[in-house]
């Protein structure tokens, strides 16, 4: 693999993982990256590591530059398995280097590796390292998305590298925004931001506000933004930024996911009308499947739509194993600002419908009740009550939407 100089003597050392599908429980149909930065300065310095089975290409890649041994200072970010897994083997090379990391960050990677022998030095937001030419300046940046989790700037080469935050999971031949747009296009860069954010980034709006506040405070000058997943943001980085802001801000479509899972079609036939209720409305309606459907991708179907309607056949009394699967996720992702409904079939006694109202107060959802259910089969009149439904629910969600 080649290197890429990203900036004046700091070169893209990292690794393209073509085919990874499933990221912990997270599928990505596109691969990812894990991106670090070798900085060729009077004290050379690399940042971050990579997953542990491509330890050997980021190896490689940094002998294509120096001799490994030559790096004196490793800076670690994120301590998170994709991006810290192969630093034992550079340690192997480098076995005098001077680890820079957060305090919570030691303490995480202690439970890793045998770090006994390794040279740490633990920084905190503001505390810097000159390496020769360049200046870098660590910001602490704790839950987004570990405690860990710290950013470097680097000051005179007015680049940030941002672990995480801003990343995408796309491997591509691309390596900045403006190379993937001219083969792709925005929108599907976009697509891939919104859904990393979605899936990853969801619970921490508040925090993301609060960072890039400070970030603007401290004056941080940047014109690239070098994430440690996907393209590096060199064409409009303010883009991705803007982007993060106006998610965290709550701003999303106007539209409605329906979100369901089906035994017998009875809670699939429902999907119909009430799709139809929506349209009636002016508003546009994702249909997802569960079971036909990656969990990340309904996860960030629910979080392009202002409104979600989940539909599920009562089980043994209970929603619909599925259903309660994606419901469970959605509560850890805390999602906010957002309006919801369920509707459902059941046989010979209901459940699941209340069950997902339940799940939807204990996220703290704005909700449509009572929703709507059908017993064992949707008749004409049922489907003229979920046709209505629809229409109720996407007047309701016209309504809340001009709150943003
Ligand atoms: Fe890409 Fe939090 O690891």
């Amino acid at each position: 693999m080649k290197t890429v100089e990203i900036k004046p003597d700091i070169y893209w050392v990292g690794a393209i993982d073509w085919g990874v599908r499933d990221f912990h429980g997270y599928i990505t149909p596109n691969g990812t990256t894990y991106n670090n930065y070798l900085i060729l300065d009077r004290d050379i310095t690399l940042v971050d590591t990579v997953k542990h089975d491509f330890s050997e290409i980021t190896i490689d890649n940094i002998q294509s530059l120096i001799d490994p041994a030559q790096i004196k200072n490793i800076v670690i970010n994120h301590i998170e398995p994709d991006h810290v897994s192969s630093i034992d083997k550079i340690m192997d090379l480098t076995p005098n280097a001077m680890i820079y990391i957060t305090d919570k960050g030691k303490k995480g990677l202690d439970r890793y590796f045998d770090t006994t022998k390794w040279n740490f030095t633990i920084v905190k937001t503001g505390h810097t390292l000159s390496t020769g030419k360049y200046t870098l300046q660590f910001l602490e940046t704790p839950m987004l998305h570990w405690p860990d989790s710290m950013m470097t700037y680097v000051k005179e080469a007015k680049l940030l590298i941002s672990q995480d935050a801003f990343g995408q999971h796309l491997a591509t031949a691309s390596r900045f925004d403006d190379e993937f747009c001219e083969c792709a296009s925005h929108a599907e860069l976009d697509e891939s931001v919104v859904d990393y954010y979605a899936n990853i980034l969801m619970p921490f709006g508040q925090l993301i506000k609060n960072k890039v506040a400070e970030v603007q405070k401290l004056g941080l000058d940047f014109d690239m933004i070098a994430p440690d997943h996907g393209v590096i943001w060199r064409n409009d980085p303010g883009r991705v930024v803007r982007n993060y802001l106006d998610m965290a801000d709550g701003k999303t479509g106007l539209r409605v996911a329906i979100i369901y899972d089906t035994m017998w079609h009875s809670t699939e036939h429902m999907t119909i009308p009430i799709m139809q209720g929506i349209k009636a409305e002016g508003l546009d309606c994702k249909v997802i499947k569960l079971r036909a459907t990656p969990m990340s991708v309904a996860i960030k179907e629910f979080w392009k739509s202002r409104g979600c309607l989940v539909g599920t056949p009562t089980l043994n009394n209970i929603m619909f194993p599925s259903v309660a699967e994606y419901l469970t996720h959605l509560r850890g992702l805390r999602p906010k600002n957002r309006i919801a409904g369920a509707f459902g079939s059941f046989g010979w006694g209901g459940g699941a419908v209340k069950e997902a109202y339940e799940e939807f107060k204990r996220m703290g959802l704005e909700i449509v009740e009572p929703g709507v259910q059908v017993n064992y089969r949707p008749s004409a009149n049922d489907d003229t009550a979920c046709f209505e439904f629809g229409k109720a629910f996407a007047q309701k969600v016209k309504e809340y939407h001009t709150k943003f």
